[in-house]
C-alpha cells in the first residue's frame, strides 16, 4: 500500500509468517512508519474519526439487526421493543441514529477541509473521486436506514424521494414501480431497503480501503499545499499522528456521547414516533438535516425533472472539481481571492440547508433559487476563472520552512522556537512549488 516495508519481525514465528503473508509489514508501512507531513492541523484528524464512525455504525447496526423485524406490520413495534426490552437496546439505537448524524458532521468537515486546502487537486484526483463515491453510498445508506423504523417520516420521506424517479421521461412510472416492488411504498420496499441498508456499509468499507490506498500513493497533503521535498518535512505516522488522531477522536466521542445521553432526539423528527400511515400526509415532509441543502435545490427548480437533475448535478459536479479549479496553487492559505469565495460558498451551503427545512413558498423559494444558482456558479464559473486571474501569495520553499517561520513568529522572533535544527535543514531546498 505504501511502498517497500521496513518491518523486521523479531520472532522466528514472525519471520516465518511474514515471508508467507506480509500483512504485518503492510500495516507497519501504512500506519506506523508511514512518512506524514509534520504540519498537519486538526482538520486532518477527521479521516481517522470517520473510520471510527464507520466501525461504530457497523457494530451497533449488526446488533440492532438481530432484534429488528423488516416487515410493515412489525418494524415500528420491533424498534420500540429494542428501546424498552432489549438489554441496552436504547443505547444501541441512540448510538446508531445519532452516529449517522455524527458521521455526516465529520464527513462535511472532511470534505470542506478538502475544498479549503485544495486536497482534490493533482495528484489526489482519484482519492477525491473515491471520496465522492463514499459520500453517495453514505447518503443512500442513511436514506434507507431512516425508512426502517417505519414512522411517518420514514414512509413519507421514502415516498417523496422514490417518486422523484417518476420524473424520468417515458419510463419514469415503470422505474418507480420497480423500485417500490409494487404500486406503493409497502412491505417489499421496506424489505429491500433493509437488505441494501445492511449491504451498503460493507461497500463503503471496501471504498474506504481504496480511498486509503489512493491516499498512500501520493501521501497526505498538508495545510501549505506544497509537496513533501525531503525527510525533514515528515514524521512517522506513529506515535505522532496516532496520538493526535486518538486525542481528536476522544474529543469527538465526548460530543457524540453528549447527544446520545442528553439530547438523543434533537436531530430527529418527532413525527417518526408516529406509526407510518399512508392515509395521513405530514404537514411538512422534511428529510434529515444532512440532506437539507440538496432538498432545497430539488424544490428550487420549478420543473420536477429539472429539480431532480439539479439535485444530482449538485453532487455530480464534485466528480469533475479537480479539473474545474484551474489554480496551480493548492491551499487557500496562499489564495487570497479563493479564500473569500470559499467562505461565501460555505454560507451558501448553510443557507440552502436552512431553506431546505422551510416550506417551499414565497421568499423562501426565491432565496433557494438564488442560492442554487450561486452553488453552480461557484464550481462552473468562479473556480475556473479565479485560477486564471488570481495572484497567489509567495509559497514557502518547503514544509519545514513554513513550520519554522510559524514557530519563530510564535516565539516573538527571539531566534528560539522548537525544532529549529531539524527544520532549518530543508529550508534551502529548491522548490518546484505545487
Ligand atoms: C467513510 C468516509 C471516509 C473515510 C473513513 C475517510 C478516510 C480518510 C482518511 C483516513 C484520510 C487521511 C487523513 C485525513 O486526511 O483526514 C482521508 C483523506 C482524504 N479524504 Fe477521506 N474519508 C472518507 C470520506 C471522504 C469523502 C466523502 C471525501 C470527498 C468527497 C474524501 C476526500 C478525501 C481527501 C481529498 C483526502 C486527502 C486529504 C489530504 O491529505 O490532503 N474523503 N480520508
Amino acid at each position: 500500500m505504501s511502498g517497500h516495508s521496513t518491518y523486521q519481525p523479531t520472532s522466528a514465528f514472525g519471520r516465518w509468517f511474514e515471508s508467507r503473508l506480509p500483512v504485518i509489514g503492510l500495516v507497519h508501512s501504512s500506519f506506523i512508519a508511514f512518512p506524514t507531513p509534520k504540519n498537519l492541523n486538526y482538520f486532518w484528524t477527521f479521516g481517522g474519526i470517520l473510520s471510527f464512525c464507520l466501525v461504530a455504525q457497523l457494530m451497533t447496526g449488526i446488533v440492532l439487526a438481530m432484534h429488528y423485524t423488516p416487515h410493515t406490520e412489525m418494524a415500528f413495534s420491533s424498534v420500540e421493543h429494542i428501546m424498552r426490552n432489549v438489554n441496552y437496546g436504547w443505547l444501541l439505537r441512540y448510538m446508531h441514529a445519532n452516529g449517522a448524524s455524527m458521521f455526516f458532521i465529520a464527513v462535511y468537515i472532511h470534505m470542506f477541509r478538502g475544498l479549503y486546502y485544495g486536497s482534490y487537486k493533482a495528484p489526489r484526483e482519484v482519492l477525491w473521486i473515491i471520496g465522492v463515491l463514499i459520500y453517495l453510498a453514505m447518503m443512500a445508506t442513511a436514506f434507507m436506514g431512516y425508512v426502517l423504523p417505519w414512522g411517518q417520516m420514514s414512509f413519507w420521506g421514502a415516498k417523496v424521494i422514490t417518486s422523484l424517479f417518476g420524473a424520468i421521461p417515458l419510463i419514469g412510472d415503470y422505474v418507480v414501480t420497480w423500485l417500490w416492488g409494487g404500486f406503493s411504498v409497502d412491505n417489499p420496499t421496506l424489505n429491500r431497503f433493509f437488505s441494501l441498508h445492511y449491504l451498503l456499509p460493507f461497500v463503503i468499507a471496501g471504498l474506504v480501503g481504496l480511498h486509503i490506498w489512493a491516499l498512500h500513493v501520493p501521501g497526505n497533503g498538508n495545510p501549505t499545499g506544497i509537496s513533501v521535498k525531503s525527510s525533514q518535512d515528515t514524521v512517522p505516522f506513529h506515535p505522532y499522528y496516532t496520538i493526535k488522531d486518538g486525542f481528536a477522536a476522544v474529543c469527538f466521542f465526548i460530543v457524540f456521547a453528549a447527544f446520545v445521553f442528553y439530547m438523543p432526539n434533537v436531530m430527529g423528527h418527532t413525527d417518526n414516533y408516529i406509526l407510518a400511515n399512508p392515509l395521513v400526509t405530514p404537514a411538512h415532509i422534511v428529510p434529515e438535516w444532512y440532506f437539507l441543502p440538496f432538498y432545497a435545490i430539488l424544490r428550487a427548480v420549478p420543473s420536477k425533472l429539472g429539480g431532480v437533475l439539479c439535485m444530482f448535478a449538485a453532487i455530480g459536479v464534485l466528480f469533475i472539481l479537480p479539473w474545474l479549479d484551474t489554480s496551480k496553487v493548492r491551499s487557500a492559505v496562499f489564495r487570497p481571492l479563493y479564500k473569500q469565495f470559499f467562505w461565501i460558498f460555505v454560507l451558501v451551503c448553510i443557507g440552502l440547508g436552512y431553506l431546505g427545512a422551510k416550506p417551499p413558498e414565497g421568499g423562501y423559494v426565491i432565496a433557494a433559487r438564488l442560492l442554487t444558482a450561486y452553488y453552480f456558479l461557484h464550481f462552473l464559473v468562479i473556480l475556473p476563472i479565479l485560477g486564471l486571474i488570481e495572484r497567489p501569495r509567495k509559497l514557502p520553499a518547503s514544509i519545514s520552512e513554513a513550520v519554522l517561520a510559524k514557530s519563530k513568529k510564535k516565539s516573538g522572533d527571539s531566534g528560539g522556537g522548537s525544532g529549529g535544527a531539524a527544520a532549518s535543514g530543508a529550508a534551502a531546498a529548491p522548490d518546484s512549488r505545487t
